[in-house]
């Protein structure tokens, strides 16, 4: 079985750092993994250090205007499927699709569905499979990722983040996709905003399963435009990342 892992929460949170982070351990450790920016602000291939040029925007775009021109007995969902390999990006340890969004504002609900059906195919192949969301959850409400063992939600801690946790919560009730966690990791922990992490996490009822201290080796990689995937051992968000994997048995 895959394990499935979906990060959110607010923009600027550190959703793609902490999804990187987990990406990076999950490959040293050997698993097969899938990473998926399903983040419209697309910044996941930058921080794994990974050039994408073609988003699954792109093929559905392609679906969409090919629709009626194809003939009618061709199998669209084969033609679909070449289409998601070519846009499936090979890492060493890791493959990366990058959802994007179609140019055009029609809609892709017969795209949608076609993409449903190969997408959870393809999943079968991997030990785990990571995305690295937006807060409005949507590629789940579309149902294109049935089922999420472990939601993460990342907070900077702030209350503001921490509505935003609660709310993400209440979400994930509305939807149609099961989510079996939902745990919740700080990120940019400084040591005057820790304790009322804790405490507003107690409040909100949230299980807040670690907290990744703001890490200055994380700011100089974000500023020189390096990857974080060759962040090193010692680094104190690497560090807390392992904990925090290990609590969740990955
Ligand atoms: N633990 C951390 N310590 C220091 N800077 C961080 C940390 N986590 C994230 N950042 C920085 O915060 C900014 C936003 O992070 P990012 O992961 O892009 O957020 P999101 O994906 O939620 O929008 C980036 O500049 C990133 O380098
Ligand atoms: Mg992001």
């Amino acid at each position: 079985m895959t394990r499935v892992i979906a990060v959110t929460g607010k923009g600027g949170t550190g959703k793609t750092a902490i999804t990187t982070l987990l990406i990076r351990h999950l490959t040293r450790g050997n698993k097969v993994v899938l990473a998926v920016d399903a983040d419209p602000d697309t910044n996941l291939p930058e921080t794994l250090g990974c050039e994408v040029h073609r988003t699954i925007g792109d093929v559905k775009e392609f679906m969409h205007e090919e629709r009626d021109n194809l003939p009618p007995d061709v199998n669209k969902q084969s033609i679909l499927e070449s289409k998601l390999y070519e846009v499936l990006e090979e890492m060493p340890g890791y493959d990366l699709l990058v959802m994007g969004r179609p140019e055009g504002s029609g809609c892709y609900c017969y795209v949608n569905n076609l993409l449903r059906g190969i997408m959870n195919k393809l999943v079968d192949n991997y030990d785990v499979l990571i995305i690295d969301t937006e807060a409005g959850l949507e590629h789940f409400s579309r149902k294109i990722f049935k089922q999420v063992d472990d939601l993460i939600v990342v907070t900077d801690g702030s209350r503001r983040g921490m509505g935003t946790a609660e709310r993400i919560r209440e979400l994930v009730g509305e939807l149609e996709t099961d989510v079996a966690h939902i745990y919740v990791i700080a990120n940019k922990v400084t040591d005057s905003t820790s304790e009322t992490i804790i405490r507003t996490a107690a409040e909100l009822e949230l299980e807040l399963i670690g907290m990744v201290p703001l890490d200055e080796m994380i700011v100089q990689r974000d500023l020189a435009g390096q990857p974080l995937m060759e962040l090193p051992d010692d680094s104190p968000a690497v560090k807390e990342i392992e904990n925090i994997s290990r609590k969740l048995n990955l």
